[in-house]
């Protein structure tokens, strides 16, 4: 038996995905990477802006025809908008087998031993943690990314009045630091030697205590989980996504920069430069204190690069509002930037306000601030041709005889190779020859790999 995985929306989402599908391999069912021939197909959803969600849902409509194929097929409905729209899927979507809200992925095993007798499936399951994870029981099945996604907590405590995500994803909670580092070490001495942690505010971390972790001492925060995850055997690059401003504090700075294995490469979403904007999103912070706080980061780690995340056309935002945003922009000299039109998501604080900036302002606002973000993008890669980095091959292909390596930078940007090769998941050094846009061209530096 089969089963196939369509994810849409974050990482966060990315990594359920990857927890759910461990769960189905523990039942016996096997991945394919083509839809048509599963037994059981899982979407996996987002619902942050209205367009995302759509995108979601319409795939829903095309996986119509498989599913009356045959009744023994299992559309299994995961996520973010599974959870927003649950009380109305079964009716606007018949052919959804099973639904599964982002708030019950924990429940994901009960949830399954509730549903696949029905559907004449008899798979006894794996016993897995409430985070997807037990020592031992994934060794037979690794996924096969050179990063490990690991989640670290769930949920979100704050409540930005744009923002659904705390409505279908509910109150934080923190996975138990020693499971997390038994995974995060366990996936390293298989070859994932980078790990990406991951949580909606991931730097709000504070599991239950006491919890040692290797050495004794005990994890009180992302803070010191950064540093237990940082020296582990086996782990040679930390990534995290998305830190919230609001817990970049001393002791997060620190861990950064006495740490050298966390990437010097922070995404740190800052939504706005005006201040009664950045207010009304209840964003807990200013303009001022976004601004010193990466002042401090870039101070305490050279070279550190820092991308970020804009919505443009929040309802009040004037010409005046904008045009902080834009110095904002140039102000933190940010090396990359998502770009959102506001979207009113139901039941939002935000959503409540009226919508008062026309989709004609949005589009025109969001075309200034692109331009004004990828020049700057570029010209940051621009910059670093003639420099030498080390990178992490994700993927090869062959053109014309020729090997093409893709891989990332400590401060992660996309850096093509031509020449070597080397299988991903190893790292190799790498000379800038030239800036494609955003990407960089290199050359290897010696025929020798470093790992
Ligand atoms: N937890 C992360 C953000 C998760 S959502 C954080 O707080 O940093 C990812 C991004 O989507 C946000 O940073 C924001 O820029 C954008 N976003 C969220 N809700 C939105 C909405 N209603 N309209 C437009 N963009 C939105
Ligand atoms: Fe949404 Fe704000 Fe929570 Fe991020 S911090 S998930 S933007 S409510
Ligand atoms: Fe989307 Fe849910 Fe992530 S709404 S952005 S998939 S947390």
């Amino acid at each position: 038996m089969k089963f196939y995985v369509e994810t849409f929306g974050c990482q966060m989402n990315v990594a359920d995905s990857q927890e759910m599908g461990r769960r189905l391999r523990g039942r016996g069912f096997s991945p394919t990477a083509v839809a048509a021939e599963a037994d059981v197909i899982l979407v996996n959803t987002c619902t942050v802006r209205q367009h995302a969600e759509h995108k979601a849902l319409s795939y829903l409509g095309r996986l119509a025809g498989w599913k009356t194929s045959s009744v023994k097929r299992c559309l299994i409905l995961a996520g973010c908008a599974a959870e927003r729209i649950k009380d109305t899927v079964q009716r606007r979507f018949p052919q959804v087998s099973v639904v599964v809200g982002a708030k019950s992925i924990a429940q994901f095993d009960e949830i399954l031993d509730a549903a696949l007798p029905d559907l004449g499936y008899d798979a006894p399951r794996e016993s897995l943690d409430a985070w997807g994870w037990m020592e031992g029981a994934d060794e037979a099945h690794p996924d096969d990314s050179v990063t490990a996604f690991v989640t670290l907590m769930r949920g979100c405590n704050f409540s930005c009045s744009y923002c659904i995500v705390p409505a279908v994803r509910g109150r934080e909670s923190y996975r138990p630091a020693a499971g997390l580092l038994a995974e995060v070490s366990a996936k390293a001495l298989r070859g994932q030697s980078e790990v990406l942690l991951l949580g909606q505010t991931v730097n709000s971390y504070r599991p239950a205590l006491p919890n040692p972790a290797p050495g004794g001492r005990d994890v009180a925060d992302f803070a010191d989980l950064l540093r237990a995850v940082g020296n582990l055997p086996g782990v040679r690059r930390v990534r995290f996504m998305s830190p919230h401003p609001f817990y970049v504090n001393d002791r997060f700075i620190a861990a950064l920069a006495e740490t050298p294995t966390i990437c010097p490469h922070l995404h740190l979403p800052v939504q706005s430069g005006s201040d009664a904007v950045l207010g009304r999103m209840r964003r807990n912070y200013s303009r001022g204190e976004y601004l010193a706080k990466a002042a401090a980061l870039r101070r305490a780690v050279p070279g550190m690069s820092l991308t970020t995340d804009f919505i443009v056309g929040f309802p009040g935002e004037t010409e005046a509002d904008f045009a902080e945003t834009l110095s904002l922009s140039r102000e933190a000299d940010f090396d990359g930037a998502y770009c959102f039109k506001y979207s009113p998501r139901p039941g939002t604080g935000a959503a409540a306000l009226p919508d008062d900036v026309s989709t004609e302002v949005k589009e025109e606002r969001l075309a200034r601030l692109l331009e004004e973000t990828e020049a700057r993008s570029r010209l940051k890669a621009q910059s670093l041709v003639g420099t030498v980095h080390e990178v992490l091959i994700e993927a090869v292909r062959t053109e014309g005889g020729i090997y093409r390596l893709e891989g990332r930078t400590a401060h992660n940007r996309k850096l093509f190779v031509e020449g070597a090769v080397p299988a991903p998941g190893t790292y190799i050094r790498a000379r800038v020859s030239a800036a494609d846009g955003k990407t960089l061209l290199g050359t290897p530096c010696e025929a020798a790999c470093l790992s």
